[in-house]
């Protein structure tokens, strides 16, 4: 199966616009689905502190032979052999009980040491929890890791407009990345505008809106028109956007459908009805209720 096109971020790191969500995937079945993953030909994977699950992505990623790891995760050894470390994009958030400068440094030992890695691709500040006052806090210290060569691209999540203009009042590198919510129900025009303003690439998070926009008619209408399923409908809609998309799936056959989204096109009709289903509708938290 072809594998994901890759997009430069702002410092010029490549990324795989097409990666594998790990959200309420528990630890012990995490090492499982990457491998499985991996297989598939997903090189992008999103997890974060609050997951839980970053020992097991990193046991399937330790079990790669080109690993510098490999060994000390003690891996299923069922990873493909031919990949290293190198060819993979890792991304991990820091959680809002550890905002602030020290607690992020400590969050980001506690990170590395979980997923037995001497770097992680990007570090996201998870929510911008603005009641706490600390995110640009967090950032400072992301940006001295990031000096020091630890994570290769740093950027935030959930951040709102007004998040990212206070941020970068202060910040000296420019996030790579937003990572927000983002569906045919809720298409995010004014931040995805603003992020192209700046220079700041849009992932989209719960990108088939956890399941439930596989039901709009106008989307199962398009699966029909084009012979795909309804997910393959949205992640195509995702990559012609310019999105990065990270969709969650649990068994191997919707992981392969999942990535077999580029051997097709959404012309513009298809886009058009596809934009017409914004309804502004979230399916988790709105950003300024997460403190
Ligand atoms: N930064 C943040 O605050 C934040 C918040 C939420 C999520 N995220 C990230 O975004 C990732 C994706 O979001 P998400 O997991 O919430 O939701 P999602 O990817 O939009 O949807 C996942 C749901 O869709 C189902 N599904 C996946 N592929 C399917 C297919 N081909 N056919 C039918 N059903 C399919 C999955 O079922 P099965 O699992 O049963 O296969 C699961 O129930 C997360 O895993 C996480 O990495 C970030």
């Amino acid at each position: 199966m072809k594998t994901s096109p890759r997009l430069s971020l702002n410092n010029g790191v490549l990324i795989d616009q097409l990666g594998f969500g790990l959200y309420k995937v528990p630890s012990a079945d995490a090492a499982g689905l990457v491998t499985m993953a991996l297989e598939a030909g997903y090189r992008h994977f999103d997890t974060a502190s609050m997951y839980g699950n970053e020992t097991g992505v990193g046991k399937a990623i330790g079990a790669l032979s080109g690993f510098a790891g490999s060994g000390a995760g003690g891996g299923s050894g069922e990873a493909s052999p031919s990949l290293s470390r190198e060819d993979l994009f890792v991304t991990t958030k820091v959680w809002n009980d550890d905002h602030g400068y020290d607690a992020t440094m400590r969050a980001f030992d506690t990170s590395m040491s979980n997923l037995g890695m001497e770097y992680v691709d990007m570090y996201l500040i998870h929510w911008p929890c603005a009641g706490r006052g600390l995110f640009t806090e967090s950032y400072r210290a992301m940006e001295t890791l990031y000096r020091e060569g630890r994570i290769r691209a740093i950027g935030v999540s959930n951040f709102q407009p007004a998040h990212l203009e206070r941020l970068l009042e202060s910040a000296e590198v420019v996030p790579a990345m937003n990572q927000i919510e983002l569906h045919p129900w809720l298409q995010q025009d004014e931040l995805r505008r603003l992020h192209d303003r700046l220079g700041i690439r849009t992932e989209a998070w719960s990108p088939l809106g956890r399941g439930q926009v596989l039901e709009d008619p106008v989307v199962l209408e398009l699966a029909a028109a084009h012979r795909r399923t309804a997910a393959q409908i949205i992640l195509r809609w995702h990559l012609q956007l310019g999105n990065v998309v990270i969709p969650k799936a649990s068994s191997y056959a919707r992981i392969r459908e999942n990535l077999n989204v580029f051997g097709f096109t959404l012309d513009a009709a298809d886009m058009a009805a596809l934009a017409g289903l914004e309804r502004g509708h979230r399916t988790g938290s709105h950003p300024d209720n997460v403190n």
